[in-house]
């Protein structure tokens, strides 16, 4: 119906990593360019497990905006901003508190996994219950139409939904609805509210579904609306209520599972990671001192590359031919694990470069990074300015 809009968070709770790269960074670039895309720093959340250590998000806040610029997510192109600078997350949060049933929040796999997954944390706080509401906050403020996640975040983005539907469902009649959604239709000038009034009769007398896309057109060019006429005349078409808070999707990022220097999972919890920007000799040392096949003890050992972490690592990073000529020398012994080890090496350090580089242009220049997240916490709050107003004047709470 909109145009789509894309809005991710992520929580800065320490360094990022290759993983977080390939895993989200990447495909954030890559969405910039293809969608109108707000990205944000989910401090807020970070502290509903990292209450008692807020040093490091603190810490963490610009080092990841830094990390984001330098893996190329570019200002021009996306909206970055931090939550807690657009309090209204928190205003809207507590609102639909209101309306969310407590069993909902309890049954969120994403609840139970991590309390049992944290044991050294006192998970069995309000504020850690809560995560996922105010997580559908942020969604809805932006009513961001794509959310992309990982898999174990889909459930968040399904609950969001459903608080969506309560809230609309809830609040989405006010009483006076009829004469505003009529007063809107005369704001579209004569010609075209004839024309929306005649296509909107033939759908609710004939379902005609063809008349109801042309009157989906019709709103979807007038410019001119404001966001609240805009989504009455939509409602009132169809015959139902206001549509205040709309539904997003989750747009499931393929795990593309980052292997670790261990051949695990990239993760900061089996301290397998290489960081975003890490300096070039502890790359090639990292990497030099990965374990390998353990049958290969000595040079002349043939090993099996299916055995071998450094393998997985030529999948992501080789070409086709490096890949065979890897499987060829290491089963013939023909070549050492250095050897194999190098083009890995220089292919991390080459894609790399391109994020030092950028990352030194922003510390050398720190305000830079701060303009840029001024700019875009401006931009962010105007747009959750607009969705709360029509919030608080739905709920009853637009007294003056
Ligand atoms: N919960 C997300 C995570 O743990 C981070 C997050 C917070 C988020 N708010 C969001 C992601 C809104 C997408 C949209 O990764
Ligand atoms: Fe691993 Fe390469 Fe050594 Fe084979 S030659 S064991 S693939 S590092």
């Amino acid at each position: 119906m909109f145009a789509d809009r894309v809005l991710s968070g992520m929580r800065p709770t320490g360094n990022l990593h290759l993983g977080h790269y390939h895993g989200v960074l990447k495909n954030w670039v890559q969405m910039q360019h293809e969608f109108e895309c707000l990205f944000f720093v989910a401090d807020w959340h970070a502290l509903t497990t990292h209450y008692d250590n807020p040093q490091i998000i603190e810490q963490s806040v610009w080092d990841m905006v830094v990390d984001w610029l330098a893996a190329g997510v570019d200002p021009a192109h996306a909206t970055l901003f931090i939550q807690s600078k657009v309090p209204e997350h928190a205003e809207l949060h507590l609102l639909l508190s209101m309306i969310t049933p407590l069993g909902w929040l309890e049954r969120m796999p994403t609840y139970k996994d991590q309390q049992a997954k944290l044991t050294e944390k006192d998970l069995s706080t309000y504020g850690f219950l809560g995560y996922p509401l105010l997580q559908s906050a942020d969604i809805l403020i932006y009513r961001a139409t794509q959310v992309p996640v990982g898999e174990d975040q889909v459930p968040h983005i399904e609950f969001t939904r459903e608080i969506a539907r309560r809230f609309n469902h809830l609040y989405g009649r006010d009483p006076g609805f009829e004469e505003k959604a009529e007063s809107a239709v005369k704001k579209l000038g004569s010609k075209k509210a004839r024309l929306y009034q005649e296509l909107r009769t033939r759908f609710q007398e004939q379902g005609d579904d063809e008349a109801l896309e042309s009157a989906k057109a019709l709103l979807d060019e007038q410019h001119s609306l404001s966001l609240g006429d805009r989504e009455r005349l939509f409602g009132y078409l169809e015959g139902g209520g206001k549509m205040i808070l709309s539904e997003p999707q989750s747009m499931l990022t393929v795990a593309s599972r980052m292997p670790g220097l261990d051949g695990q999972k990239m993760s900061k919890s089996y301290n397998n990671t290489i960081s975003l920007r890490e300096d070039e000799v502890s790359v090639a040392k990292k990497i030099r001192t990965m374990p390998t096949d353990p049958a290969r003890v000595r040079r002349t050992d043939p090993g099996d590359p299916e055995k071998c972490p450094v393998w997985q690592l030529h999948q992501v990073y080789s070409s086709e031919q490096t890949r065979q000529s890897v499987v060829h020398g290491c089963k013939s012994a023909g070549i050492g694990c250095i050897e194999c080890k190098q083009p890995v090496i220089d292919a991390v350090l080459d894609e790399q470069r391109p994020m030092r580089e950028r990352a030194q242009m922003y510390l050398d220049n720190p305000s830079l990074v701060k303009n840029i997240i001024a700019d875009g916490n401006e931009k962010a709050r105007k747009l959750a300015c607009e969705t709360m107003r029509e919030v608080r004047e739905a709920m009853g709470l637009s007294y003056s």
